[in-house]
């Protein structure tokens, strides 16, 4: 049978392959996990700011192509955004010293192991020039957020690619066989993006403490906080420890803050100073920015009822894949990958024509939609959409 014709029998598939996963109903994965794992055409990466210039303006486009949160930030950070800008004259020096002050004590690290960033992006930047300072290699996965490894290897960096397991998960083990004497970063994004999938905690945490021995492990957890425990699943404890590693943190994602741009990095004092120079973001920030994300900061109440409306939207969502009788990768975060019997390029346009925008993505042979997790309101028009060209 050919993917096509695999594609149209999927419904059928399913029909006879609903298992219990996890506690819930779902299609079983063995298909798609079938697809061998291969990196053939997957190395065309578009960044999220430069696919969304690509977008009609024409229309007003149910925006689920950058794993935006749509509720916005909370009234809290809202509020002190609004005050803060009639400070808009002046330097943002103390609100700097504030939020890490803040981050500082609830992670308990030193003030000095912290770095401020207008977006978690600029820090992935100077961490690839870093690399390119040192000439060592990246080890990173493929696909993942690739925006830190794509930008080292353009400026001269050697990457070493390595393939998701088949399960789309990090291949920790492949990862580790590439590191060698010249490897100067490890690049783990968990949960990855796009695939949605996470690392289990202690076979993260190992794989952790043996490589930081010889190298930095950069671990970017921009969707950590949409887990249940995310203090639990966070790797922030390594660098407590003393151990080479660096958490990426973001305030784009659940936080409701990506137009805002606040995020930051965790690392040892000596990294925090090489990013420091490389990235040179404490210019960039703002006074409302830090005001807002000062607020915001482990705001438990509006952090929950996020992930609550998230996870209603990626329940619905699960829903209408499986009547259109498709699979797809279950997701820990705010957004859902799953294969499409479309060219990527082309199911893209199709929906939005239909008003809906969402990311494609070609890898495994195999061409696949993310779509990122609106309100209810936002999926039911992506339930229309979708049904009009599945
Ligand atoms: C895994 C990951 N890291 C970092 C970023 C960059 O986000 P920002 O610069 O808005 O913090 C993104 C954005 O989508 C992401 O998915």
């Amino acid at each position: 049978m050919n993917r096509k014709e695999w594609f149209k029998n999927s419904g059928i598939y399913l029909a006879g392959g609903l298992s219990i996963f996890s506690g819930e109903i779902m299609p079983r994965l063995k298909s798609i996990n079938d697809i061998k794992i291969s990196l053939k055409s997957s190395r065309k990466f578009v960044s999220d700011f430069d696919f969304m210039r690509t977008m009609p303006s024409d229309k007003n486009i149910i925006r689920l192509m950058a794993n935006e949160n749509p509720w916005g930030p909370s009234k809290r950070a809202t509020d002190a955004i609004l005050s803060s800008v009639k400070e808009g004259n002046r330097y943002a020096f103390s609100l700097i010293d504030n939020l890490k002050t803040k981050i500082a004590k609830y992670e308990n690290i030193s003030f000095d192991q912290i770095i401020l960033s207008p977006g978690s992006s600029n820090i992935l930047t100077g961490a690839a020039i870093y690399n390119y300072q040192i000439g060592g290699n990246i080890v990173a996965a493929e696909p993942s957020y690739s925006d830190m490894p794509d930008f080292a290897e353009e400026i001269g960096c050697e990457v070493r690619w390595v393939p998701l397991d088949s399960e789309f998960k990090l291949d920790l083990d492949a990862m580790e066989k590439n590191i060698d004497e010249n490897t100067s970063m490890i690049y783990i994004c968990n949960p990855n993006n796009p695939t949605g999938t996470k690392l289990k905690t202690s076979e993260l945490r190992d794989f952790c403490i043996r490589t930081s021995r010889y190298t930095n492990v950069f671990v970017d957890e921009a969707y950590l906080e949409y887990q249940d425990n995310p203090k639990a699943e966070s790797m922030i404890d390594l660098v407590n420890k003393g151990l080479n590693i660096t958490i990426l943190r973001t305030f784009s994602k659940v936080y409701g803050m990506a137009g805002i741009r606040m995020g930051y990095a965790v690392s040892s004092k000596d990294m925090i100073e090489k990013l420091k120079s490389t990235t040179r973001s404490h210019q960039s920030l703002t006074v409302t920015a830090l005001s807002g994300a000062y607020e915001a900061f482990q705001e438990t109440e509006f952090l929950y009822s996020i992930k609550k409306k998230t996870s209603e939207s990626r329940e619905y969502l699960y829903s209408i894949l499986r009547k259109e009788g498709y699979e797809y990768i279950p997701s820990s975060t705010n957004f859902v990958m799953f294969p499409i019997n479309m060219e990527g390029e082309r199911f893209v346009q199709e929906m939005w024509k239909r008003g809906v925008g969402v990311r494609s993505w070609e890898f495994n042979n195999q061409n696949w939609c993310r779509v990122s997790l609106g309100t209810m309101e936002n999926m039911r028009f992506f339930e229309k959409a979708f049904k009009q060209i599945s």
